[in-house]
């Protein structure tokens, strides 16, 4: 996988004008479709599910980055992977048997991800950096897009990298929430290899060029 990816978050689309906007990121430089499952129990808000995964599966030319924030994620792996997901996240604080959710993930033939709220250090990923292909540093508390990016990211990008270095891991390195033309930029340059954008992205006068110039 190469560096600098852009993933627009669908969860700031039209819902009126889905396949309108999948088709948007289609024919733009985006590099993934980040897809945002929310249940109101993991956080205080509930997204969408396997309809939209649907349109998402009929409609994306883009890799599908799906990122769960739901309790017992294992109960549902499997069918976001039968709907297209290419990239499965699952919150460290969601999982009890972490190593076995990310290897059955990974046995389906597709990549697997943990993700790290803010107050979650990146040190508790030390016996597990080795097997992710990803790790997602959330930036805002996960459950609602349009927040204020937090500012203590940059620090948990250089630990990660870090660890990313000292345990010869490949994974990348994601960032989710409050991105936009003013920190992209700063956040590829700490480290960061792929932004997860969505409201900078589809509230912009033009996603396309909104898109483009995160990559420069
Ligand atoms: C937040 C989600 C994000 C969200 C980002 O819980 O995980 O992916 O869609 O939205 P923005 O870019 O608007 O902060
Ligand atoms: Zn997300």
């Amino acid at each position: 996988m190469k560096t600098k990816l852009i993933a627009p978050s669908l969860l700031a689309a039209d819902f009126g004008n889905l396949q309108r906007d999948i088709e948007m990121v289609n024919n733009s430089q985006a590099d993934w479709l980040h897809i945002d499952i929310m249940d109101g129990r993991f956080v205080p808000n509930i997204s969408y599910g396997f309809p939209v995964m649907k349109t998402v599966q009929q409609h994306s030319k883009k890799f599908v980055d799906v990122h769960l924030m739901i309790v017992e994620p294992d109960q549902y792996v499997d069918e976001f992977i039968d709907h297209g997901a290419d990239l499965i996240s699952v919150h460290y604080e969601a999982c009890t048997h972490l190593h076995r959710t990310i290897h059955h993930i990974q046995s389906r033939g597709i990549k697997a991800g943990v993700v790290l709220n803010p107050s979650t250090p990146v040190l508790m990923l030390e016996d597990i950096i080795a097997d992710v292909d990803l790790v997602l540093l959330m930036s805002v508390n996960p459950g609602f897009g349009g927040q204020k990016f937090i500012e203590n990211t940059y620090k948990k990008i250089a630990e990660t990298k870090d660890l990313i270095l000292s345990n010869n891991s490949t994974a990348l390195i994601e960032v989710d929430g409050g991105v936009n033309l003013e920190n992209a930029a700063k956040l590829f340059e700490a480290g960061a290899d792929v932004l997860v954008a969505g409201n900078a992205v589809f509230s912009a006068e033009s996603p396309e060029r909104t898109i483009e110039l995160m990559k420069v």
